[in-house]
């Protein structure tokens, strides 16, 4: 159907992204709603290429309790791993959850790894204090998302979009109406009618050059909801990943440390032993990558001439058993990408962009503060992760916060929500946004270039150490990369599949996201979990336990800040 001129569908539900949290609500509604409410599915991909097939190690739950494991202790590792920004009524309702979605794989079909007693392989994880995190060898996510793509094949009550490009949310007095966007293949502009949204579109990291991301994560979740009036929180905690492959970044999972994998300086010494001496290679990653750094800016690294500098992980005294057994993607990659095989010499790595702990703001049910949207997975700020995620929760949190939201998302649904008009100005306003603005470019300025100049901008100002003079330095080329930008060109004038438009799109999200990043990192003068400054070099409870909240207006985001919620475990210093 046609609404002045622009193509019109309408469903009951509609799901930005088909990661592990999308498809998992999709599962979500689909059984508990007995097949009865109607999907979109939206992809910028194809459904079974997102990003989350990208998640090696594993996933973190309780299930061996009768060993030692506990919800209580899974619950204080997390927090203590946030440097205690995370919400604890969240973080608990998170663990006791967690167990049950992996017994649903299992129901499921899932592959998992096993021991000989055939019970589920769960392996250590960084900051975790018991070996928790269940496996499908190195390559968990990408089992994780086929078993969910093929339960919800079950079912038939749902239409995909894949390759649709989302452009904005549309809303009326406070509550959702649909989406605008692009069919890529047609090249046709569309609105999508529903009377709920789950955003899961995944993280941002592609603001960064050295990155674990798939180059298809550029924020467009994060940036369509802020700019329809949604905050973003806690956006300047970016999580390093200690191990990212020299030269292009390429996970080298944490389950190689896990399954016994040492970091060595440059005389072959383990560094970690200055630095987390019980832990070890396992601490959280925002202490094993600042460690990391701290070797390379002393000189006990190994120089590279395009400045990656590096330090080793070493899996030789493992074994080809063992590495050919739980290891085999990481071998496999090493060899395919730098010809390098791990059983024989060890691996350059050096800390990577992976994750972003904030996002869109949610509460412990997921829900934003739009009436009908929720929001799940790595573009939600549930105040989960606080200032560090501890690795393989992040899958858990897919898992735990796409049931989550599925269940509220039926409730909703239940109660008979009416579908709204659909908001003409607004769509009027994108499309000339899109196709008067934008598609008629024909400035002077390289989109590529201006991408290229933001994600070093940021991997050189906003990375696992920063200054206030550095941040500024950086903020001030974002801001004029922001102008550059107003006058790019658009070379392909083309509809169909017109990546040169969408990517313009991408790089004005992520323009809005660095500036966001950044100025929220300026703000924060101390070091917590992943945001850690040289000039304020401590964690500073008085001042700074609270949580950040950016706000859209037409001059910038305007910020503001809430408090964490400290239910059981006061902050106290973190020692691993
Ligand atoms: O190292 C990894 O396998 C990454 C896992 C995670 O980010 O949770």
């Amino acid at each position: 159907m046609k609404t002045n001129g622009v193509e019109t569908v309408t469903h009951d539900v509609l799901i930005f992204g088909t990661g592990l949290a999308g498809l998992r609500a999709a599962v979500e509604i689909a059984r508990k709603a007995k097949d009865t409410i109607n999907m979109a599915l939206i992809s910028k991909v194809q459904i079974q290429r997102p990003h989350s097939v990208c998640a090696e190690g594993g996933t973190a739950a309780v299930l061996r309790e009768e060993e030692g494991d506990s919800l209580d202790l899974h619950a204080w590792d997390t927090v203590k791993g946030s440097d205690f920004l995370a919400d604890q009524d969240v973080v608990y309702r998170f663990v006791e959850l967690a167990p049950q979605e992996m017994l649903l794989l299992e129901h499921w079909g899932i592959p998992w790894s096993r021991f000989p007693s055939g019970r589920i392989m769960q392996r250590a994880f960084g900051g975790h204090t018991f070996n928790r995190s269940c496996m499908a060898q190195d390559k968990t996510g990408f089992f994780e998302v086929q078993t969910l793509h093929d339960t919800l094949m079950k079912y038939r009550n749902f239409s995909r979009y894949d390759e649709f490009f989302a452009t904005s949310i549309l809303y009326k007095d406070g509550a959702f109406a649909g989406i605008t966007g692009i069919d890529m293949a047609t090249g046709k502009y569309m609105v999508i009618r529903g009377k709920a949204l789950l955003i899961a579109s995944g993280g941002l990291g592609t603001l960064y050059g050295f990155t674990t991301y798939s180059q298809t994560v550029s924020g467009d979740g994060h940036a369509i909801a802020y700019r329809a009036g949604i905050n973003l929180e806690d956006i300047e905690f970016m999580q390093f990943h200690p191990t990212g492959l020299i030269p292009n970044g390429i996970l080298m999972t944490e389950a190689c440390r896990a399954e016994g994998g040492y970091l060595k300086d440059n005389t072959g010494a383990r560094i970690m032993e200055k630095y987390a001496p019980k832990m070890m290679e396992l601490a959280p990653r925002d202490i094993v990558s600042r460690s990391e750094m701290t070797e390379i800016k002393e000189g006990r690294g190994f120089s590279r001439p395009d400045g990656l500098d590096y330090i080793h992980l070493d899996l030789t005294h493992l074994g080809a058993d063992k590495i050919n057994k739980v290891l085999p993607l990481i071998r496999e990659v090493c060899i395919k990408f730098i010809g390098l095989d791990p059983i024989l010499e060890p691996i350059p790595i050096r800390p990577v962009a992976h994750y972003s702990m904030g996002g869109v703001e949610a509460d412990i049910n997921g829900a934003t503060s739009m009436r009908g949207v929720w929001a799940a997975g790595e573009v939600a700020a549930h105040s989960l992760h606080g200032a560090n995620r501890l690795g393989s929760n992040s899958t858990t949190e897919c898992l735990v916060y796409g049931g989550i939201t599925g269940g509220e998302i039926v409730k909703y649904m239940q109660s008979g929500p009416p579908i709204l008009d659909v908001p003409q100005e607004q769509v009027k306003s994108d499309y000339k946004r899109i196709y008067e603005d934008l598609f008629q470019k024909k400035g002077k300025e390289n989109l590529y270039d201006i991408k290229r100049e933001l994600r070093e901008t940021m991997d050189q100002y906003a990375g696992v150490f920063r200054t206030g003079d550095e941040m500024n330095a950086g903020l001030k080329k974002i801001k004029e990369l922001k102008e550059r930008f107003k006058d790019i060109y658009i070379t392909d004038r083309g509809s169909v599949y017109n990546t040169n438009l969408t990517n313009a799109m991408e790089v004005e999200n992520l323009l809005d996201l660095a500036e966001i990043l950044v100025i929220g990192a300026i703000i924060r003068e101390e070091s917590r979990g992943g945001h850690a400054r040289y000039d304020f070099p401590s964690r500073d409870d008085e001042k700074w336990l609270k949580h950040t909240l950016a706000t859209y207006t037409e001059k910038g985001p305007k910020f503001s800040y809430k408090p964490v919620t400290i239910t059981k475990w006061k902050p106290v210093e973190r020692k691993y």
